[in-house]
């Protein structure tokens, strides 16, 4: 474990009162795991359950609070997990019930929660459920999934299509039955009809079932598509949606809400496409879920005024929220790697060291998918190895832990033939190798989080933007007699910053982000605000100012 973490000294974070008062999901960082592409403990290619709980010290070093794991329930993996065929059990690929079990034990030593993919919209093609509902049309499950008769010209029922471009119409023709089922993913995945009580029974009791396991948390799948019109009209190209967001879906979130209020201390964290801000946080009241992530943020371009205007516009709708709490992420395993998206090489290595610190320290809770802590840009997938119908290939290569010189090709995430290839520059970008550079984005990303876990400030203090001249993003936060300034540099070139009067004349430096940059935080130089150090592309800087009042 690197020793950034030693900065924060036993104790420090109940002396600082309310860091650790604050609700653990709103503490420091959910790492999400993606399980194939993590580590793999048996040499097939796959990683494992076992490979994460060999792993857990590098989540636990890196001030993360919890760990999601993207889906490991039984599934044929068409969408690679997303197409479950038993909610209550494990794939062979990545365990056994007893590894699981092994895991939350183990992360839970080390002060690490467990949050699980919870897939409700839709199941497997071979799950149980589903090969009742088809066999025929009079089958008591027949109305679990959303079945319709052809439209007029014998085509699909209506005009929805799939969220993977590639698919085309959400519907298949059963030729066995002659309806059409519906699937919002790929056809591997028909869709539950939720609008049936004993489907969102069935489905609660399967949350109950990991929650009764020590499970910490749900990460909730697509759902904002488990309500739609039931009278399945089409979306057309104007007005409110009918294939997802329908008005039903508040009251089976409160129910869900209720089934999860049943254990203590137990958070959902949705995937939340709303259709726009004032709609998405209506979704985090206090009978919805803790936290959302807000795909309005990762469509952003690289432009400080649009994230400001992003930032600014949540903050007031969160106003009318009552306790409601931001999330922040920019990467997982449906997108394309900050350190491609924003810039190539040196350029968009820059850049994801300027989100790591952005998401850390903006009033929220961050997200870090697996890979960012290293910077890791996306692989290159030649065509014969694509698998992914959609495309995600890139962003999902398995992680580089040790250097290929001394490991192998496997790079020690397998010893066998990874699934995908991994980043071209595994020999610099694995863990290893950053271990071994204190410069590295592996250790800025544990300063970062140190830094946060020891201030009530940083870690849930109020929040504020502020001029700092063009292409600079800038915000205050404060509380608990702190106060700090950070920034984050979208320019290409070197930038100046420049501060309104409101501010204080003078800082102390606590962190820069750029690599040259190899001070450690705490006791920095002190610097006027009016000459402040030229930011370099993508850098993030955190200065200490003096407390107000
Ligand atoms: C969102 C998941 O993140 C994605 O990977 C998956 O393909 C779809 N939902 C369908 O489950």
């Amino acid at each position: 474990m690197g020793d950034e973490l030693d900065l924060l000294a036993p104790g420090d974070e109940a002396a600082a009162g309310s860091v650790a008062e604050q609700p653990w999901w709103q503490r420091s960082a959910v790492y999400q795991v993606y399980p194939r592409s993590f580590a793999d403990s048996d040499g097939d290619g796959v990683g494992d359950l076992e490979g994460v709980r060999q792993h857990l010290d590098h989540i636990a070093s890196l001030g993360a609070e919890a760990v999601w794991l993207s889906p490991v329930f039984p599934s044929p993996m068409a969408d690679f997990g997303y197409d479950v065929s038993d909610y209550c059990d494990i794939d062979p690929v990545f365990g056994t019930l007893e590894v699981f079990d092994a895991v939350v034990r183990d992360a839970h030593d080390r002060g690490l929660r467990v949050v699980l993919d919870w897939v409700a919209n839709h199941t497997s093609e071979e799950h149980p459920w589903f090969v009742e509902s088809r066999s025929s049309r009079d089958n008591p499950r027949r109305d679990w999934y959303v079945w319709a008769d052809p439209g007029p010209d014998g085509g699909p029922p209506n005009d929805w299509t799939s969220a993977f471009r590639a698919v085309g119409p959400a519907w298949t023709l059963d030729e066995h039955t002659g309806q059409y089922y519906l699937h919002s993913f790929a056809p591997q995945q028909p869709d539950l009809n939720w609008d049936n009580p004993e489907v969102e029974r069935a489905l609660h009791d399967t949350v109950r079932f990991w929650l009764d396991r020590g499970v910490d948390g749900l990460r909730l799948d697509a759902i904002i598509k488990v309500a739609k019109d039931p009278l399945l009209r089409d979306t057309g190209a104007a007005g409110l949606p009918h294939h997802e967001d329908w008005e039903t879906i508040h009251d089976r979130l409160a129910r869900l809400r209720q089934v999860v209020d049943e254990y203590p201390d137990r958070m959902l964290v949705g995937e939340l496409w709303a259709r726009d801000l004032p709609r998405f946080v209506t979704f985090l009241s206090g009978t919805g879920m803790h936290l959302a992530h807000n795909f309005e943020l990762v469509e952003l371009p690289w432009d400080s005024a649009a994230y400001r205007d992003f930032i600014d516009r949540f903050e007031a709708e969160a106003a009318s929220v009552p306790g409601l709490w931001p999330s922040w992420f920019l990467e997982n395993h449906d997108l394309p790697r900050v350190a491609s998206r924003f810039g190539a090489a040196e350029l968009g290595s820059r850049r994801a060291r300027g989100i790591l610190f952005l998401i850390h320290l903006l009033r929220g809770t961050p997200f870090v998918y697996q890979g960012q802590e290293l910077g890791l840009p996306d692989a290159v997938v030649p065509p014969e190895r694509v698998v992914d119908v959609d495309g995600r290939d890139p962003e999902r290569a398995p992680i580089p832990w040790e250097r290929p010189s001394v490991a192998g090709a496997g790079a020690g995430f397998t010893t066998g033939a990874p699934w995908l290839p991994l980043v071209e520059d595994a020999e610099r970008l694995c863990v290893a190798a950053q271990e071994d550079d204190p410069a590295s984005t592996l250790h800025l990303t544990r300063r970062i989080a140190a830094l946060r876990r020891r201030s009530v400030a940083l870690s849930g203090g109020s929040q504020v933007t502020v001029d700092a001249g063009s292409e600079v993003l800038a915000w205050v936060r404060e509380g608990a007699g702190e106060r700090y300034l950070a920034m984050v540099s979208f320019a290409a070139t070197q930038r100046r910053p420049s501060f309104g009067p409101d501010l204080p004349e003078e800082g102390d430096v606590v962190l820069r982000t750029s690599p040259e940059w190899t001070a450690r935080e705490g006791a920095g130089p002190s610097v006027r605000l009016s000459e402040l150090l030229v930011l370099e592309p993508g850098e993030g800087v955190l200065l200490q100012l003096p407390a107000t009042g």
